[in-house]
């Protein structure tokens, strides 16, 4: 499908996308995010897509937030209304994708663009990348999860330190706090991120889902241990655990078909 502000490529089991509004810093508009609802869900459901990496045009910025210019004259209704729709469309559909989301972040992801880097399940930084949370410097605070999401990934001091200052950190600072898994120069981003999933895809679909579930469901605090016990016994119950085991016992790769 062709899209105003994503670019978006299918290869060997892998989906890119690209948010492609390049001299606004990739912001956030209202059209980016139907878009990305839109592609987030095409993940989901195709079979095909192993993983999802998720990028910024050019080299500047990975996101530098949500459009400012959009929401310039809201009152708190709309605002409500902006955050309740993001996070229903976008940034909880990837958290609860059974996909596994890579966010490539190859420059400023600052509001609602770190927000979206943290919904996804892993992030790869490049070495200029500045990452920070500057909502309150426009008088509002993070409102796509932000709040939630750097609390769960760096703890409550650094949380509330990054919020109420909106301090950016280097590439390395966030990877030392945990909010990063690793950091590379920029032309390893990418590949980073597809030497990840080119692992993945060769582990059983169907136990790499279950597994994102019941890690969501321990960060989300909504019954993780039952989640797990839940999404573990739907496993024996796949072809691909009955794969799994024979493999083993026959000494040889598992061929798994995610069913
Ligand atoms: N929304 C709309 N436009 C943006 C934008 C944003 N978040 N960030 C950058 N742009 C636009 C600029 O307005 C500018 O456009 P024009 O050329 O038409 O003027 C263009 O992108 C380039 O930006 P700058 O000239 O500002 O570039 P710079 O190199 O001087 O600075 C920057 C880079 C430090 C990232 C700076 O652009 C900046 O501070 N951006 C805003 C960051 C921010 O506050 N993000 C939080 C947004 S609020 C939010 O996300 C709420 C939420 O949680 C839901």
């Amino acid at each position: 499908m062709a899209y105003e502000n994503l670019i978006q490529e299918v290869k060997e089991n892998i989906l890119y996308v690209t948010i492609n509004r390049e001299k606004a810093l990739n912001a956030l508009n209202k059209t980016t995010l139907a878009e990305l609802a839109d592609v987030i869900s095409f993940a989901g459901k195709t079979d095909e897509i192993r993983g999802v990496i998720l990028t910024g045009a050019g080299e500047k910025a990975f996101v530098a937030g949500a459009d400012i210019k959009e929401f310039a004259d809201y009152a708190g209704k709309q605002g409500e209304d902006l955050a309740k729709r993001g996070h229903e469309s976008v940034f909880n559909a990837i958290e609860n994708s059974s996909k596994p989301f890579i966010a490539a972040i190859n420059g400023f992801a600052l509001g609602g663009g770190l927000e979206l880097a943290m919904a996804c399940h892993m992030r790869i930084a490049s070495h200029h990348a500045k990452l920070g949370l500057p909502e309150v410097t426009l008088g509002l605070i993070p409102g796509y999860g932000g709040t939630q999401r750097l609390t769960q990934l760096v703890g409550k001091g650094k949380a509330i330190e990054l919020i109420t200052t909106a301090n950016m950190v280097t590439a390395e600072v966030a990877e030392r706090i945990g909010l990063v898994n690793y950091v590379v120069p920029q032309a390893d981003l990418i590949s980073k991120a597809e030497e990840i999933l080119n692992v993945i895809k060769q582990r059983a679909p169907l136990a790499v889902s279950s597994a994102i579930k019941a890690v969501i469901a321990a960060v989300n605090n909504t019954n993780g241990y039952e989640t797990e016990i839940n999404e573990f016994s739907k496993c024996f119950d796949t072809q691909d655990f009955k794969e799994g085991v024979t493999a083993f016992i026959e000494k040889r790769k598992p061929l798994f078909k995610g069913e």
